[in-house]
């Protein structure tokens, strides 16, 4: 990568896959600053691992952006900012309206109001909603399941129509399921509550949890079990480098997938923690979850074509290794 004196506004930066974007970032010679209202989020993951500028406060917040932009010349924003439980987001739809979708469109208000022109959303592969072929590409139909989603697909739509009224140009990633941690071991994931498959089998692993339940063992898969598609943070981090990069030389709006390519069974990713660790625990075998398809895989296929991303940890057990590497880190330090 070269490097840059641009500077980038990153939403969420304290959080997981924030966190490694501006890691990303940080390495390619941009100046970050960080706004995360700290919800979820960690101030010392921002402050004292990543020595980032952190500015604590909302993207729901008018006038503190109106401040941030003012103060700051901003050439791209990075907006990881939002709600991602699946669950609350059925149980408290408003929630996720509110903080995802109004507070998105209050940010793009703002840099209207700024004239900054650049933005990289995370959206994701729940846009889709049932997959309907075996590996999802770009073009299949967007019907979202729950309101998490549709909020998502909402500030797709919003961002077509910026585009289009006030030139501002984006990129949405689609990721798939986040996974792994950085190399080094000093970033990592760490959502309270955790609801995802591998941190949840490296508790159990280290003895934080009695047991990883399997949601349906009679799936039309190989060994019975949902396949999903786990893509290493850090590959994540890099393509919103790349994605930036593609903005900042008049690349126009667009969207991708980032993904894997390959799924892994629940079977293989509770088998692969096993090994990794060298550690057993308790599985147990339940009944199948209203929404869950059996096959969740998308194609990356448009994000290596014209963004030129190469994933580098695509194997399940490097993924793992490292995610391992920085779970027994942070339950050291908790
Ligand atoms: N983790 C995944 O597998 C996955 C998959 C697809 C999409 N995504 C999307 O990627 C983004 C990052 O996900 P993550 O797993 O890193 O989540 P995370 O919760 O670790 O990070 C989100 C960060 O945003 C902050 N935040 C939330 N609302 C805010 C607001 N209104 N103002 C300021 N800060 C706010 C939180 O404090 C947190 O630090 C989210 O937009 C999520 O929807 C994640």
């Amino acid at each position: 990568m070269t490097s840059h004196n641009s500077t980038i506004l990153v939403t969420g930066g304290a959080g997981y896959i924030g966190s490694h974007a501006v890691s990303a970032l940080q390495k390619a010679g941009y100046q970050v600053i960080i706004l995360d209202n700290l919800v979820y989020g960690h101030r010392e993951i921002a402050e004292t691992v990543l020595k980032a500028k952190l500015i604590v406060g909302d993207t729901n917040n008018r006038p503190l952006l109106d401040e941030i932009f003012a103060n700051h010349t901003i050439d791209a924003v990075m907006h990881f900012a939002a709600y991602a439980y699946v669950g609350e987001s059925v149980s408290h739809p408003d929630k996720y309206y509110r903080n995802n979708v109004v507070g998105t469109l209050t940010l793009l208000e703002a840099m209207e109001a700024a004239g900054v022109k650049n933005f990289v959303f995370s959206s994701t592969c729940a846009t889709y909603g049932m997959p309907q072929t075996e590996f999802l590409t770009e073009d299949h139909p967007q019907n979202p399941i729950n309101p998490y989603g549709q909020s998502k697909l909402m500030v797709e739509k919003i961002l077509a129509d910026f585009d289009q009224a006030y030139n501002l140009r984006s990129v949405s990633f689609r990721y798939f399921n986040a996974a792994g941690a950085d190399p080094s071991g000093q970033l990592g994931e760490d959502h309270d509550p955790e609801t995802h498959l591998i941190p949840l089998t490296l508790f159990a692993a280290l003895g934080k949890r009695d047991s990883i339940s399997i949601f349906g063992t009679d799936y039309p898969t190989p060994d019975g079990t949902c396949i999903r598609d786990y893509i290493h943070v850090n590959d994540l981090a890099t393509a919103h480098l790349l994605g930036l990069e593609y903005l900042l030389k008049g690349g126009e709006t667009t969207k991708f997938n980032l993904g894997n390519g390959s799924g892994f069974s629940v079977r293989e990713v509770i088998e692969t923690a096993q090994n990794v660790t060298q550690k057993s625990f308790n599985v147990v075998e339940c009944s199948r979850r209203p929404g869950d398809p059996s096959r969740l895989v998308g194609s990356s296929e448009k994000a290596r074509n014209i963004l030129g991303w190469q994933p580098q940890y695509s194997d399940l057990h490097t993924i793992m290794t490292h995610a391992w590497h920085w779970h027994q880190q942070r339950h050291k330090l908790k």
